[in-house]
């Protein structure tokens, strides 16, 4: 018997323009059949336009620059898919015969699920507006321009407008939407991904970064087969489970060549990703909110905001997309006035000594990190709590008063003794840091005797405990308040010139879907507050090591601890998978005794020194008292040389040249902006006779410049293009876990 014909959807071909109109780098271009956009900079163009028949937005092109709109597919596309099936959507939503994943879910009052946004108009805004409560890329009118769409849905009455924003000089396009309920009823938006674009049938492999406790951020690159193949956070906070990030890149796409598009989501949340090959070969790419965590009602005259994705693309590779990222996030997400600055040498105390001082061991360890060269002395967890003293894991969280047993002055004279330290060979005072982690309650404390309802609960659910504590409803304001109120007073008691702060599980028994984003929001409110009213202090986030190392908190904290696993050989993978979206400036990394705590592996100084000296923050994390008198003379000449090259390390371009999980020699260089100087690192994982090591092939310099090549005890000087283009034979001893940091300057 014949085949019944199926249902045949014309698509239909966007027109070249017939006039032009430009501002700054969004084009806006009237065309016979409908407008077209295009925010273009030299290397990258974003395409779109208005499908005239449905009032619908098809996606034409992110990626290299293209000259003109590109015309979409012009054929007829056979099948039984909904009409909306057919298209490359820009915003898709759900209930019209597209039977993909949609951009936008909204339920509602009378149940039904069904939205219809059309094309009214578009405007657009110089530079580029915040998103109200929310983290975001910034920048002026000479930086960025924003395109914005306005969408209606006359069915529901609900309007979405999308931003664009383009900064053309890092190769970036940001995107997020607002919804406005001007109806008469609540609507609850179900899902929201801020990004969504349907790519054409390309082959196309998936890079995220997945991980847990101790090993956060390994790379997973896998081909986009037919399908959704995707990732989420569902903890409540972005997790060390998966990163809100990923790339998508041609099977050929290497570090240094072929194309790479980034996406990284500018939140601390639950998010999800979501990439779906259809039977067109089409790839609708979604990040945004993960639909489990958000059920957010919105009354009648309300807007909801979504957090930005932010895009970066790449002809130069992985590594050239992350040096976008980096430069992007360090000049328009950081607002911290420690971004560009060198970071002080740290030494924190708790792998040291844990919860196991008093005010006279702590004074001790201070002078001991002083006597290394340490500039700053940080003292982690177990300094508070009075009834509940947080002597161990099981008490005091939420009772942010100094523990009378330890400190019996209190904070303010033990903090002026430390900063009375004198820091080796100079006239310098070493500087005092402190733990806090404000976020969470223990049972066992006067907070939650007090406020047993603060914590994230459901009726009479069991109160599940994660490390003997419970999490804060920070989206209530009276735990803000609280939260504002307790860092207040600690700043007021004592000069405290630095602040880790941490976050050590995840969010579960919760009242509401919408309350993890609700809590977001509190957050994003408590640390601006903080931040804003003390700008001079040095933030450092922490979750359990590295699980909210993510662009929501790195626009408030220029830094975040990197990982719990301090291991020189673990943490070399781990630093490398977070280096794809964000800078090594951002990174904490410290040097810790050996056997290592985590993985019990015994690693040498150097190697672990090396290690720790590509972040922008580096530390020692060991009680010096333990310590050989060797490791004790060589810490204070490692102390000052990370110092020397800690500028470069913050305000260099990275350059990943060998990987740790592919090679036995990883390496990586950072290059000055002007390529006048360079610091290379360079690795051996094990001694091994064959094969020999590649040569190291250096990027990033002037080819035609000469260059000092030193590694502290040689020197010699060969061209840009031999130490590029032939590489350098690094002559490594017959041992396991050695190291090489060469200084590389123009002569
Ligand atoms: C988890 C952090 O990752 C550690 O560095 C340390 O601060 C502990 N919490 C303290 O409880």
């Amino acid at each position: 018997m014949k085949a019944q014909k199926a249902f045949t959807t014309n698509v239909l071909r966007c027109s070249f323009p017939l006039l032009g109109l430009c501002h700054g780098n969004v084009n806006w271009i009237a065309v016979g059949d409908g407008p077209s956009f295009s925010l273009s900079s030299s290397n990258i163009s974003y395409q779109f336009h208005v499908d005239p028949m449905t009032l619908d937005l098809i996606h034409d092109h992110w990626g290299a620059y293209a000259a003109e709109p590109v015309p979409d597919f012009n054929g007829v596309i056979s099948g039984w898919g909904g009409p909306y099936t057919y298209r490359r959507r820009e915003f898709p939503d759900l209930g019209r015969g597209d039977f993909r994943v949609p951009a936008i879910h909204i339920q509602h009052v009378d149940g039904d699920t069904v939205s219809a946004f059309s094309y009214t108009g578009y405007n657009i805004a110089p530079g580029k507006p915040s998103i109200p409560g929310l983290p975001a890329t910034y920048g002026s009118e000479d930086d960025v321009s924003t395109l914005i769409i306005h969408l209606y849905d006359t069915v529901s009455d609900v309007s979405a407008d999308l931003y664009y924003s383009i900064f053309p000089r890092y190769n970036a396009v940001a995107r997020s939407f607002r919804v406005t309920n001007n109806g008469s009823h609540n609507i609850t938006v179900m899902r929201a991904s801020s990004w969504s674009i349907d790519m054409p049938n390309e082959e196309l492999e998936l890079i995220d970064l997945y991980g847990d406790w101790a090993a956060e951020n390994r790379v997973n690159r896998r081909p986009v087969v037919y399908g959704e193949q995707g990732f989420r956070s569902s903890a409540g906070y972005s997790s060390q489970f998966h990163n809100p990030f990923l790339a998508l890149a041609h099977p050929s796409t290497t570090e240094s060549h072929g194309p790479a598009t980034g996406y990284s989501l500018v939140y601390s949340g639950s998010f999800s990703a979501d990439i779906e090959r259809w039977s067109t070969g089409w790839v609708r790419v979604l990040l945004g909110l993960n639909p489990l965590h958000l059920s957010w009602i919105l009354p009648p005259g309300e807007t909801f905001s979504s957090p930005e994705v932010v895009s970066v693309h790449s002809e130069q590779g992985l590594g050239g997309m992350s040096r976008s990222f980096h430069s992007l996030y360090r000049n328009h997400l950081s607002r911290s006035e420690y971004t560009f600055k060198p970071r002080p040498p740290l030494l924190n105390s708790w792998e040291g000594v844990h919860f196991d001082f008093d005010q006279s061991s702590m004074i001790k360890l201070a002078q001991d990190a002083a006597g290394l060269g340490c500039t700053l002395f940080v003292n982690d967890d177990g300094w508070f709590g009075t009834n509940y003293p947080r002597d161990n894991a099981t008490l005091g969280l939420g009772d942010w008063t100094p523990n009378p047993a330890k400190f019996p002055d209190g904070l303010g004279p033990f903090v002026n003794q430390v900063q009375n330290i004198v820091v080796r060979n100079s006239s310098a005072r070493i500087q005092f840091g402190l733990w806090v982690e404000p976020e969470m309650v223990n049972p066992q404390s006067d907070l939650y005797k007090e406020h047993p309802d603060w914590c994230l609960h459901m009726g009479r659910h069991n109160r599940t405990l994660q490390r003997d504590q419970l999490v804060l409803n920070v989206g209530l304001p009276e735990v803000q308040d609280y939260i504002i109120s307790v860092m207040e007073e600690i700043l007021n008691s004592a000069p405290v010139q630095y602040i880790k702060w941490d976050n050590n599980r995840g969010m579960h028994e919760m009242p509401s879907p919408s309350g993890s984003h609700a809590y977001m929001l509190g957050l994003y409110n408590v640390i601006d507050n903080l931040t804003t009213a003390h700008p001079d202090i040095l933030w450092e986030g922490c979750a359990s090591g590295g699980a909210r190392f993510d662009p929501g908190l790195l626009h408030y904290w220029p830094q975040s601890w990197t990982s719990d696993n301090t291991d020189g050989l673990e943490r070399l993978q781990i630093q490398f998978g977070t280096s794809y979206p964000y800078p090594p400036s951002s990174m904490g990394c410290h040097v810790s005794a050996i056997p290592n705590h985590q993985t019990g592996r015994i690693t040498p100084l150097a190697f672990r020194a090396a290690v720790a000296s590509m972040c922008g923050s580096f530390g020692l994390e060991l009680d010096p008292s333990t310590l050989q008198q060797e490791e004790i003379d060589a810490l204070p000449v490692i102390i000052a040389r990370q110092q020397q090259i800690n500028p470069i390390v913050i305000n260099g371009d990275f350059y990943r040249l060998a990987l740790p999980d592919k090679s036995n020699w990883p390496a990586a260089m950072f290059v000055s902006p002007g390529a006048d100087s360079a610091v290379l690192f360079a690795f051996q994982i094990r001694s091994s006779l064959k094969p020999l090591p590649a040569p190291l092939k250096f990027q990033g310099l002037d080819p035609n410049a000469k260059y000092r090549v030193s590694d502290g005890t040689w020197e010699r000087s060969w061209s840009g293009s031999t130490l590029m283009n032939t590489g350098l034979g690094l002559d490594w001893p017959h041992s396991d876990y050695q190291s090489f940091i060469l200084t590389i300057d123009r002569e």
